[in-house]
């Protein structure tokens, strides 16, 4: 193998430009070239084709979002628009791709395996559910964040005596507001991968408003319900002046932590180790902290990684 190619796919996360830096410098390291694929899938069909070198990965590290941009190419999900990329790949001269995104552009990548054209997933999504993977590149920055707001929004709500409904990301998953939820000492998380009992929520915030409670924080995983539906029913519910936030897209930017910076580096190493091991079709993995290898097919899916035991715990906790 001379030349390989690498592209970011998908909702954008803090440590996809380590994980860049990590697959150019590791490639140029072992004698191989590499080509920067910009906007994902997207562009490849617009060959949007870059040589990468030593430096073009200079000062990236501590950098969110991707020096590749990401794109959503809906397209790509059509054979024969697989094939022509695939095409355009062997025409280029690249023999291998890391792929850096979450289930959706693995399905991707595995289309372009399928076509002769070698590939390994890095799994990078804030949300942390993938299949296969115990941590995917983003989700600790992404809490880190959130983390920090819901400090921030605790000193209103503390001064005004309201309630805060903070809404942080996970269109399928609850992993964020739970971290967040129990770092930041929330009264009550609201998750997709447990029933929605608003009934019980009215009445935890209640009782504490009876202790004597004069503020209280609840996170709410987009997922799980509307917010303006929860709010509704706290303020018909309760004595609490609600306010709702909506986090949004702040948590998929900024400074990859350092947990987020060391992981993807070592995902963008070994995703080269793979492709030069002759070792495709398959993801970077972290099992026990240690990175291995995943057959691809196995981490399409989205993989709930809720541990009951740290949802039971934060409901008591919250008292
Ligand atoms: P993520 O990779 O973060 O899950 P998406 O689900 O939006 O994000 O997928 C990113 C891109 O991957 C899509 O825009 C599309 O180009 C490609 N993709 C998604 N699903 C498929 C599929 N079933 N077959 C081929 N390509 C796909
Ligand atoms: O990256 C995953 C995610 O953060 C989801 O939790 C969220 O629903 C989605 O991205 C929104 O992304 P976009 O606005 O790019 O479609």
């Amino acid at each position: 193998m001379k030349t390989i190619g690498l592209l970011t796919s998908g909702g954008d996360a803090p440590g996809m430009n380590p994980a860049i830096r990590a697959v150019v410098r590791t490639a140029i390291y072992h004698g191989l070239g590499v080509v920067g694929i910009q906007h994902g899938y997207a562009g490849l069909l617009e060959k949007e084709f870059i040589d990468m070198d030593v430096s073009s990965v200079g000062d990236i590290v501590t950098r969110g979002g991707t020096i590749l941009y990401s794109a959503r190419c809906p397209s790509f999900r059509q054979e024969a628009v697989q094939d022509q990329a695939a095409r355009l790949l062997k025409e280029r001269g690249i023999e291998g791709l890391v792929v850096i995104g979450g289930d959706g552009s693995f399905k991707g990548a595995l289309a372009l395996e399928e076509r002769g054209i070698p590939v390994v997933g890095i799994p990078g999504t804030i949300d942390n559910d993938i299949k296969g993977t115990h941590y995917t590149i983003g989700f600790d920055t992404a809490v880190n964040t959130a983390l920090e707001a819901i400090s921030k929004l605790r000193d209103t709500a503390t001064s005004h005596e309201r309630l805060f409904l903070v809404e942080v990301m996970g269109r399928d998953s609850g992993a964020i507001a739970l971290a967040t939820g129990i770092a930041g000492g929330a009264e009550a998380i609201l998750v997709p991968e447990f029933p929605l009992d608003l009934d019980a929520l009215v009445d935890k915030i209640n009782q504490g408003n009876k202790r004597g409670k004069i503020s209280s924080i609840v996170v709410l995983a987009e997922g799980c319900a509307s917010i303006d539906q929860v709010a509704k029913r706290l303020r018909e519910g309760s004595d609490s002046t609600v306010r709702t936030v909506t986090l949004g897209h702040l948590q998929r930017g900024g400074s990859p932590t350092v947990r987020d910076a060391i992981l993807a580096s070592r995902m963008g190493y070994h995703a080269v180790q793979f492709l030069r091991d002759y070792r495709a079709g398959v993801m970077t993995a972290v099992v026990c902290d240690e990175i291995v290898q995943r057959p691809l097919k196995d981490c399409l899916k989205k993989e709930n990684k809720m541990k009951e035991e740290l949802y039971q715990l934060a409901g008591i906790l919250a008292i």
